[in-house]
């Protein structure tokens, strides 16, 4: 497959491109303000803004997906909603299919279903309110947007670690293990990423997690 990856200089990003690249996909590395530090053999860097819808439509053609793995700086959250919107703008437009690395906000919370993660203190601690927040509303871009697009809710935690290749995946409720604990290594999201570009689903909202 040809892929672009938005924000691939970031955490999530930039494992997306390696795992993309080890399983011989060509890809477009799409990066803002700092170039990513290493790229595999197989991808091409390229500078760009992702709410310059009219550039990203440019980057998207004639590619068959689009990995949005981008994250607002801190202060700047209210901005998920509107980089989303030109992304789905931009990918529809294409006629490529976009999945959405977004938050774990808008899953349900295990065993209440009428709970959300963006309600639940448990799990969003204050500082994270905004970006939560932020998340819940990326995800209703998207739902009202015709563009084909998939939205990845990642689990509560995620980190650099190791690729495992083992994880679980599920719809719309946080995955958590038996301890309570919900967390993924970046390696592992970027792999369950690829797993859906390569066999897509018929859901459009996903999570994975451990
Ligand atoms: N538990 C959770 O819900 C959870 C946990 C982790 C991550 N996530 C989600 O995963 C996604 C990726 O997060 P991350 O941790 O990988 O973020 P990150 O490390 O901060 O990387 C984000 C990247 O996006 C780029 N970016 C931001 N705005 C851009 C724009 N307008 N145009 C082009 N590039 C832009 C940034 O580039 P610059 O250097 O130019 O700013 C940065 O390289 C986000 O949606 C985040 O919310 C969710």
């Amino acid at each position: 497959m040809k892929i672009t990856v938005v924000g691939a200089a970031g955490m999530v990003g930039s494992r997306v491109v390696n795992e993309a690249a080890s399983r011989g996909h060509d890809l477009i590395a799409v990066f803002r303000k700092q170039r990513p530090a290493t790229l595999p053999t197989g991808a091409v860097a390229v500078e760009g803004d992702a709410c310059d819808p009219d550039h990203m439509s440019i980057l998207f053609n004639g590619t068959d997906a689009t990995v949005v793995a981008t994250r607002p700086a801190p202060g700047h959250e209210y901005t998920a909603v509107i980089t989303t919107l030109a992304l789905l703008d931009a990918a529809a437009s294409a006629r490529t299919r976009i999945l959405v690395v977004g938050g774990a906000a808008p899953l349900q919370i295990p065993g209440y279903p009428d709970r959300l993660v963006v309600d639940s203190p448990e799990f969003v601690p204050r500082q994270s309110r905004a970006i939560a927040a932020a998340c819940a509303a990326q995800l209703d871009v998207c739902r009202a947007h015709p563009a084909n697009w998939v939205y990845l809710s990642p689990p509560a935690v995620v980190e650099p670690g190791g690729r495992t290749g083992i994880y679980r995946r599920g719809t719309t409720t946080l995955i958590t293990t038996a301890d309570g604990a919900s967390r993924i290594s970046a390696e592992d999201l970027a792999v369950a990423v690829l797993d859906e570009l390569e066999n897509p689903c018929e859901d459009k909202h996903i999570t994975v997690g451990y």
